[in-house]
């Protein structure tokens, strides 16, 4: 399928950036923070104030982080068309807003401007890749690459391509993200919305019932997430978590327990919808749970927090923590002796 030869991840060309919104910004900003040069282009004309504005709330985070490229201003260049952002790129992340009809036209776009091997990627939420390959010459090269809010800070990214991607085009954006930090996943077959966004939108669904059916408050619903299971959630996902939770005897043990409860739950979950009323009682919800805060003092909460628990975490898996370490040391122990 493919005829174009992918650019190495490693290869430090400039990154183009298609879209300085919420998502384009962060994406930069982690690059940038990275050692890359940034290719910017917006349809608004004012894309390099907003990424600059974008940088200077956000690099002394990045620098917490241990991104080395942070004590300067980054290296950036804004275009005045999409063909001219990606003509020198050695990788496009797109971000433009979630419209497959938009997303297609700048495909068309841009592809007669990409240098030979250029993977795109595009952080869709939850279009299809096989919808978005619709009217590439060759679509071998694009993959979706699906960040968690905020890019910068969140380690998930999720990569998918199908039978017409060359299969180095996927190495290629697993590289270069994981040579910034980031997690990769890799989905084997296309589905609406990707993983996280339907886990996401399973929990959502029912934290909206539970408040709709006045069984909790918004704000219980969500200390219900934030000090329990999503504490864990951070560290481990759930089928590890339920495995610790069965005990030595692990998953098997916990299934046995539980599988009556569960089909009881699982039949008594609600199907809420999003009308006027129920966004309502989640806005009414929110003020109280929210307070004086305003969006900025809420988002900066939410970054610190997340950049305490990253380092926390990277603390223990570095051996930083004695009694994991010791942990660690004995399963390697016992592995050797059971060789
Ligand atoms: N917001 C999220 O939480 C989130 C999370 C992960 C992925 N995404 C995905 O990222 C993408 C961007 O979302 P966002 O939230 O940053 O949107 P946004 O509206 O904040 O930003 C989109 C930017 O694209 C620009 N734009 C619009 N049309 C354009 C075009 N044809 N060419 C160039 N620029 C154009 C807009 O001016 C705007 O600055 C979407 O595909 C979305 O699904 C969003």
């Amino acid at each position: 399928m493919s005829d174009r030869k992918t650019s190495h991840a490693t290869s430090q060309g400039p990154i183009a950036i298609l879209g300085a919104g919420l998502i384009g910004c962060s994406w930069a900003a982690l690059f940038a923070a990275s050692g890359r040069r940034i290719h910017l282009y917006d349809s608004h004309a004012d894309a390099g104030v907003q990424f600059a504005r974008f940088w200077e709330g956000v690099k002394d985070t990045l620098a917490e982080m241990g991104f080395a490229h942070t004590g300067s201003p980054p290296e950036f260049r804004v275009f005045g068309s999409a063909a001219e952002a990606v003509a020198e790129a050695s990788f496009v992340q797109e971000c433009i807003p979630e419209r497959l009809d938009a997303k297609r036209r700048l495909y068309a776009e841009i592809e007669p401007a990409l240098p030979a091997g250029t993977v795109v990627a595009t952080s869709s939420s939850g279009l299809k890749l096989s919808d978005l390959q619709v009217g590439w010459r060759n679509p071998s090269h694009l993959v979706i690459a699906h960040p968690f809010n905020p890019p910068h800070i969140i380690p998930l990214v999720e990569l998918y391509g199908n039978e017409a991607t060359a299969p180095e085009a996927l190495d290629v954006s697993r590289a270069l993200y994981e040579s910034c930090g980031k997690k990769t996943i890799t989905l084997k077959r296309e589905v609406m919305g990707h993983v996280a966004n339907r886990l996401q939108a399973a929990l959502w669904r029912e934290a909206i019932h539970l408040v709709a059916e006045d069984v909790v408050s918004v704000s219980d619903v969500d200390t219900a997430i934030s000090a329990g299971p999503g504490m864990r959630w951070a560290v481990m996902g759930p089928h590890m978590l339920l495995n610790l939770g069965g005990g030595p005897a692990g998953i098997r043990a916990y299934c046995e327990q539980f599988r009556d409860s569960y089909a009881l739950w699982w039949d008594d979950l609600g199907k809420p919808q999003l009308d006027a009323e129920t966004v309502d009682k989640l806005v009414e919800g929110l003020r109280e749970e929210i307070g004086a805060r305003d969006y900025d003092a809420l988002r900066r909460e939410r970054d610190a927090k997340i950049v305490a628990l990253l380092s926390a975490i990277n603390h223990v898996d570095a051996g930083g923590d004695r009694q994991a370490a010791n942990a660690r040391h004995e399963a390697a122990g016992s592995a050797v002796g059971a060789k």
